[in-house]
């Protein structure tokens, strides 16, 4: 792996925009909750940072029928790289487009995941600068910590629903340089890869849509780095009525903290606490979890991801997560896959939609 020239081309994840059916809760949910900035409103799109991402926007949320992705941008190590990266995707006949219209950032390659989710490398990156009053006396941190919810230092990590999880990892690993840190196979087949380009466990995780689907969001992760603070969220969460889907406890996959939590407008969001294992060898080699040692993987501490949403639920969704869960309450290992025939063929959408900002 260390011999790839495209290692450390990409630098990290600088930006994700969610779509959502509610967004003024959505949005309420990352300031309120996690003390999310906002620094722009444009249209139907809010533009958040937390207090130590250096750039202008890590998250953008837009309105839209539906809950999802709207793209997730990767910063290269330079502007060369970010050409390198593009032609290595443009030789193997990926489409790509260049584009140049996203508030605080330049042009932009933006092509799609073997399964079909939007991505976005880019090397121009306007640096946040805080008003006088939301500098921090910590030289280190873009802006101050923020009096509100329990807030996330920074935007952390992308796992992606797919189809076909190896067809992803072999994309990420062969155009962007990316190495798989960890996977998890059944029998032959791979159900889910944790890659990244940098010493964290992942950036951009990959996992098997067990009911078929693909190019969907499995979710967006924020960076608390201290423990504690999933246990304080998940109380905050719970006398607020935000709905929390497993957690806290530990992974042995990546050992990151997790809380898994889904924000209003039903995308699925993860508070993460210490970054797990750290990757300071160069020539590490994957390390591989048999499906007979997924307990542990999963949680080691036993909590319990649940079936019928955690290996189920992606954005967007056919359903809306209360009637996906009826669905899907009794599938397990070795269910079929319950009929989706008597969804309509549009996206349901929840009944009640925000009035926008
Ligand atoms: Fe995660
Ligand atoms: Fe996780």
């Amino acid at each position: 792996m260390s011999d790839n020239p495209a290692r450390h081309e990409i630098a990290h994840l600088a930006r994700v925009e969610l779509f959502s059916p509610k967004p003024d809760e959505t949005v309420d949910f990352f300031t309120r909750f996690l003390g999310m900035y906002i620094t722009k409103r444009e249209g139907q799109s809010v533009y958040l940072r937390a207090y130590e991402d250096p750039y202008q926007w890590s998250l953008k949320v837009t309105e839209s029928p539906t809950a999802g992705m709207g793209h997730a941008a990767l910063r290269t190590s330079s502007a060369d790289a970010l050409e390198r990266r593009a032609k290595s995707l443009i030789d193997a006949n990926i489409d790509g487009t260049w584009s140049e219209d996203q508030f605080g950032y330049g042009k932009t390659f933006e092509y799609r995941s073997p399964d079909g989710h939007n991505l976005s490398l880019l090397w121009e990156a306007e640096k946040y600068v805080a008003p006088p009053e939301l500098e921090s006396k910590i030289v280190t941190r873009a802006s101050k910590k923020p009096l509100q919810g329990i807030p996330v230092k920074r935007i952390d990590h992308l796992n992606l629903m797919a189809s076909d999880v190896t067809a992803v990892k072999e994309s990420f690993e062969r155009h962007l340089g990316f190495r798989t840190t960890e996977r998890v196979v059944d029998g032959e087949v791979e159900i889910g890869a944790w890659m990244s380009s940098n010493i964290l466990g992942h950036e951009v995780a990959c996992m098997r849509d067990m009911t078929g689907g693909r190019g969907k969001l499995h979710h967006l992760a924020f960076y608390y780095g201290t423990g504690q603070h999933n246990v304080d969220a998940a109380e905050m969460f719970r006398e607020y009525d935000i709905q929390i889907e497993a957690g806290p406890d530990r992974h042995g996959i990546t050992q990151g903290q997790f809380l898994y939590v889904f924000e209003p407008g039903g995308n699925r969001i993860e508070l993460f606490g210490e970054a797990g294992y750290l990757h300071l060898d160069p020539a590490a080699e994957t390390q591989t979890w048999q499906m007979s040692d997924i307990d542990t993987g999963l949680a080691i501490g036993g909590a319990k991801l649940p079936w019928e949403t955690y290996f189920t639920y992606g954005t967007p969704s056919p359903l809306a997560l209360d009637h996906h869960i009826e669905r899907f309450a009794h599938f397990g290992p070795g269910a079929e896959v319950p009929s989706t025939e008597p969804v309509p063929d549009v996206v349901e959408t929840p009944q009640t939609v925000g009035a926008g900002s």
